[in-house]
């Protein structure tokens, strides 16, 4: 079947996590992306946290699926006059190296532009313009610049930084959004465009609700959280443990088993309160004026959950979770990583795939999560290192076998 980027061709100078998310999605699309990546080493995560001897890592085939590969020095003379040919080549050009690096090499914005006036040229940092935007970012940096790791944690505790790569894979899906508006941009005009995306400012964009609870700090104590009534709120917006962003109040309670994840959280809506306090055999708390309505509850939310509690302790998180669901209860089992390696509607939407490497054998890796009807996804395995260097330089480079032959010799490729 066709795919929605059929004919469209990026080149993709990334490395590490957020640029190679982008591309991996855009080769998910249908595009054509050709990986670029230093001679000898390659993509630095091929060889980190590996868990088999002399095979590429999870950490790389789970982020490079789909591409092709070419090795290029693009700091030696024939290696620039490679990467010209590939710029002028390309619709898209993706790179997240540190500040400066292609510039440094002679790839000004200008430069290119003059080369290929209608690529689109992408990029991660860390930040944008301003006091830091020379610096080298990481996922974890990211999040503690971004409002994440101050607003995530207990009250008691120390900020603390989240599993889900909202720094790393968070920019680079913000980035195929801009790519992707700019291949549109350029249906009318012609003309390529800088797309660029700060890690600091998507981080910031997924706490949007937190700088929304800041402003509502000037108007009083912020009622959801678990510091309200009795706790202390400073000038800034506090950790809320597990209270929900939103307008309803939420709240991971135990349930049966004790383990590490056998937690459910849990939603008070208000058309909630009587199914819930039935099942927890509180019926009396549904017309209790005390208990009965939301502005009632708020100040007493821990109390609310320590009750609900008490019931889904005598219950396996899912069998809650059915019970609940057949009362419109909003509410999510803490599922564990393996548990979903083994949920089969993931593995059927192809959310969790599984992929034949060549060298690695079998493994799971998270397939497309977004659908499109008209372009479905196949994951196929990452490149070897070079894998598609020859090809690659003949037919879009249009150089021959003697050609390669010298720029291998001199370490272009
Ligand atoms: C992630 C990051 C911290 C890694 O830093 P790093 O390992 O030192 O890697 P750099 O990006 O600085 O690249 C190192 C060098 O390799 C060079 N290089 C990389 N690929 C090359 C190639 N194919 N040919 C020639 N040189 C290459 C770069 O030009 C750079 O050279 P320079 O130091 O002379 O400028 C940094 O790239 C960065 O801050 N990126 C932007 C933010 C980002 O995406 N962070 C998230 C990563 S998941």
């Amino acid at each position: 079947m066709a795919k929605a980027l059929d004919g469209v061709r990026i080149l993709d100078m990334t490395h590490v996590q957020s640029g190679p998310t982008c591309t991996q999605i855009l080769a998910w699309f249908g595009a054509d992306v050709i990986k670029v990546e230093l001679p000898g080493r390659g993509d630095i995560t091929r060889g980190q946290l590996r868990d088999k001897p002399n095979v590429d890592s999870l950490y790389f085939t789970m982020l490079n699926c789909n591409k092709r590969s070419i090795t290029l020095n693009t700091k030696s003379e024939k290696g620039k006059e490679i990467f010209r040919k590939l710029i002028k080549s390309c619709d898209v050009m993706v790179e997240n190296f540190a500040p400066g690096a292609l510039d440094r090499q002679g790839f000004t914005w200008e430069a290119i532009r003059e080369l290929n006036p209608r690529l689109i040229y992408a990029s991660v940092k860390g930040f944008g313009p301003g006091p830091y935007e020379d610096c080298k970012v990481y996922e974890n940096v990211a999040q503690c610049t971004g409002g994440a790791a101050s607003t995530t944690g207990f009250d008691d505790g120390p900020p603390l930084v989240t599993g889900a790569q909202i720094g790393d894979s968070g920019t680079g899906i913000h980035l195929v959004a801009g790519i992707l508006a700019a291949l549109f941009q350029r249906e009318k005009t012609g003309q390529g465009q800088r797309v660029t995306c700060a890690m600091q400012d998507t981080v910031l964009n997924l706490c949007r609700v937190k700088l929304r609870d800041q402003q509502r700090l000037a108007a009083g104590p912020l009622m959801e959280y678990p510091q309200y009534p009795n706790g202390v709120f400073g000038d800034a917006v506090p950790r809320a443990g597990n209270a929900s962003g939103g307008g309803q109040p939420g709240w991971a309670v135990r349930t049966k088993g004790g383990g590490p994840n056998d937690y459910i959280y849990v939603i008070i809506q208000p058309p909630g309160w009587e199914p819930l306090m039935k099942l927890c055999g509180r019926a009396e708390l549904i017309t209790d004026p005390e208990w009965a309505t939301p502005e009632k509850r708020l100040p007493k939310l821990g109390k609310c959950f320590e009750i609900i509690e008490r019931w889904t302790m005598t219950l396996d998180k899912l069998e809650v979770m059915r019970k609940l669901n057949e009362f419109d209860v909003p509410c999510g089992p803490i599922l564990d990583m393996g548990e979903i390696a083994a949920e089969q509607a993931l593995r059927e939407t192809g959310t969790v795939v599984e992929v034949d490497h060549p060298k690695r054998g079998k493994f799971l890796t998270v397939g497309n999560p977004i659908k499109l009807s008209g372009s479905p996804t196949e994951v196929k395995p990452s490149p070897a290192l070079g894998e598609h260097t020859d090809e690659i330089l003949k037919s879009i480079v249009g150089w021959s076998d003697t050609e390669i032959a010298a720029a291998r010799k001199e370490g272009a490729v």
